[in-house]
């Protein structure tokens, strides 16, 4: 895309729109023209609450407009491929909140439109383009912490939740796998760098249908291995470890730094030192500017299609009593 203004619709009016409005709306050459609910009076509310000029009524009427570039989708995770399609099909840009989908055929189902009608594509993920990601692929990719042995990711959040909140709702995509273990599997993709995850062990514990925490154990070859914890039961957790053989990676706040703390990570050698990063940036604006950039988007494609991968083999070995499952290749 050239550095024109790209003109942003916003599909859907919840919680996590409020950040991402105001996103969008303090990044350089984007603008925010319209948002759209399934109702018309909520689409006014929302739109005078973050100073977007156009309220839509209904989604299919946001994309019927003539001054929207781009499409935001914020939507339960059961639609969002539905939604992402429909955009890249009338030859919108698809930012698509994560998950990216509810499982690996629906995300290269969106891969496939929007690369036909020629758009582009991100997932929200933000901690993936915040600048001390770069550090951490830098890090790996010149193998600074030795060779990796163990990697392990843990997200969560303790309830409570609203009520009707879609993520104890199995039909919208809700339940910790595709909310959480999306940022934690995500980590393990990222870090597994060559070695992607082969095969997976898991076990949950559901509230009816939908899964409120979940552990796995993950092969990523015959000497490296990952585990993942995330769930809606324990305090707010968003950290990893990268365990090599000369030090460990430690981060506490990967999927979106503390407020009112820095930005930060420690690497810990078998000596007891540790070295301290901190790191400056707005990971979602640096996230927006990728989209609306001119950069080759393919490694961040199939970093969200091996994710997805991933959380599918979580879910199979879930429903196999946690048998040892094969991750499928992308
Ligand atoms: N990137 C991040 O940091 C981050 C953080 C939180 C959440 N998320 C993701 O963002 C997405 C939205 O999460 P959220 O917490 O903002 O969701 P939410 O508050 O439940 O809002 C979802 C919106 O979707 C629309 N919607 C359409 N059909 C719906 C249905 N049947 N039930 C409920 N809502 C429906 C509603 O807007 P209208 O009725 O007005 O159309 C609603 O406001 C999820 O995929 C979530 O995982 C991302």
């Amino acid at each position: 895309m050239t550095k024109t203004t790209t003109r942003f619709g916003i599909i859907g009016t919840g919680r996590i729109t409020r950040r991402l409005v105001a996103d969008l709306q303090s990044t350089d050459h984007v603008a925010v023209t319209a948002i759209a609910s399934r109702d018309a009076e909520r689409a006014r509310w929302y739109a005078d609450q973050y100073g977007i000029e156009n309220a839509v009524n209904g989604y299919d009427q946001l994309l019927a407009r003539d001054d929207v570039d781009a499409v935001y989708v914020s939507l339960p995770p059961s639609m969002h491929a539905e939604w992402s399609i429909a955009a890249a099909e009338s030859g919108r840009h698809v930012l698509c909140e994560k998950p990216l989908a509810m499982n690996l055929e629906q995300a290269k189902q969106i891969d496939t439109a929007c690369r036909t009608h020629q758009v582009r594509w991100l997932d929200a993920t933000g901690w993936l383009h915040h600048e001390r990601s770069r550090a951490f692929e830098v890090w790996l990719l010149e193998q600074k912490f030795g060779k990796i042995g163990h990697i392990s990711a843990s997200v969560s959040f303790y309830e409570p939740f609203q009520s009707g909140d879609h993520r104890l709702d199995r039909s919208l995509g809700g339940g910790c796998l595709l909310d959480l273990a999306w940022y934690a599997g995500g980590l393990i993709v990222f870090a597994s760098i060559d070695d992607l995850p082969i095969s997976v062990q898991a076990t949950a514990v559901m509230r009816g249908d939908v899964p409120i925490r979940v552990t796995a154990l993950i092969k990523l070859s015959d000497d490296i291995s990952a585990t993942l914890s995330c769930g809606y039961d324990t305090a707010t957790r968003k950290w990893f470890e990268i365990a090599g053989s000369k030090s460990s990676l430690i981060c506490d706040d990967f999927t979106r730094p503390w407020t009112e703390r820095p930005t930060r990570c420690w690497i810990h050698d078998s000596t007891g030192s540790v070295e301290s990063h901190t790191f400056e940036g707005n990971q979602e604006r640096n996230m927006i500017e990728r989209l609306i950039g001119d950069e080759d988007l393919t490694p961040l494609h199939q970093q969200a299609l091996q994710t997805q991968a991933l959380l599918d083999a979580i879910d199979r070995s879930l429903q196999q009593g946690g048998q040892s499952v094969e991750v499928e290749g992308v």
